[in-house]
């Protein structure tokens, strides 16, 4: 390891890595010396992160996954820790948002998905992942939860849902995994500037969004933070409100 390079020789996951928060978490681990495993359906997409982060000096590589459908994840996780032998760096990023009315005008069908994306997905992955962490006593698994975290979200109770719940079981988790010298952690943002939802947060003004580089900066602070330090959870506002 170096002052430049502080995550060399380490192996970072990153879900939901073909655009938005995921690939601006990618390039920056990337930078920082991480070997990257990129992952979400869209192999163009991730094909594309790949070849940047190539193009910048770094070491990538993808594997789509479909994170509804825990068999894909199974073979996913059993794939990299054949090849890896490790995984350092587990960011749970991959997320979907529907605001499209009140919730008991919300189709089972979506419910299940969104949760299946947000809630579901981070446990599989977690189960997947940590055992590897708790035999090599290191590991950071960071979770992208949200402000809906934290307030009512009325015509988005079922993301609200999905992230309150996110926190309670990764505050849970990391009480279970700290011992072992893994620290889970929750990043909390306000609207970040990318197409999530139906694209509304492209909207926003310059200083009312958050960037994908400013959570990827957070990242990159929660897994270069000092070993005997735990930072557990971080909420990023954008500066103006409106
Ligand atoms: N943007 C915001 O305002 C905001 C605010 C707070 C929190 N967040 C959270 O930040 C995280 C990233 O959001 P973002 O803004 O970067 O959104 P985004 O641009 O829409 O990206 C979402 C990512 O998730 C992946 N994904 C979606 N469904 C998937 C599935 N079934 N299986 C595997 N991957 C899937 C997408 O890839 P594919 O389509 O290729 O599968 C994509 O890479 C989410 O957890 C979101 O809740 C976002």
């Amino acid at each position: 390891m170096t002052q430049t390079f502080p995550l060399a020789g380490q192996v970072a996951v990153v879900t939901g890595a073909s655009r938005g928060i995921g690939a601006a978490i990618a390039r920056k681990l990337s930078a920082l010396g991480a070997h990257l495993i990129l992952t979400a359906r869209d192999q163009d997409q991730l094909n594309r992160i790949v070849a940047e982060i190539s193009a910048a000096g770094g070491h990538a590589e993808s594997h789509p996954c479909d994170l509804t459908k825990p068999t894909q994840i199974e073979a996913f996780a059993r794939l990299i820790l054949e090849a890896h032998r490790r995984c350092d760096i587990l960011v749970n990023n991959a997320g979907v948002g529907w605001f499209q009315g009140p919730l008991h005008t919300t189709p089972l069908e979506d419910w299940d998905q969104l949760l299946a994306i947000n809630l579901r997905a981070p446990y599989l992955l977690l189960r997947a992942f940590a055992p590897a962490m708790i035999a090599a006593k290191r590991g950071h698994i960071v979770n992208i939860s949200s402000l809906a975290s934290k307030n009512p979200v009325p015509n988005g109770a079922a993301y609200a849902a999905s992230k309150w719940g996110l926190n309670g079981l990764m505050v849970s988790a990391a009480e279970e995994l700290r011992q072992h010298q893994v620290r889970v952690s929750l990043v909390a943002p306000g609207t970040v500037r990318t197409e999530f939802g139906s694209g509304q947060s492209s909207q926003k003004s310059a200083l009312g969004a958050i960037q994908p580089n400013d959570i990827a900066a957070i990242v990159a602070l929660l897994v270069t933070q000092a070993d005997e330090s735990f930072i557990s959870e971080v909420l990023v506002r954008p500066t103006l409100k409106k």
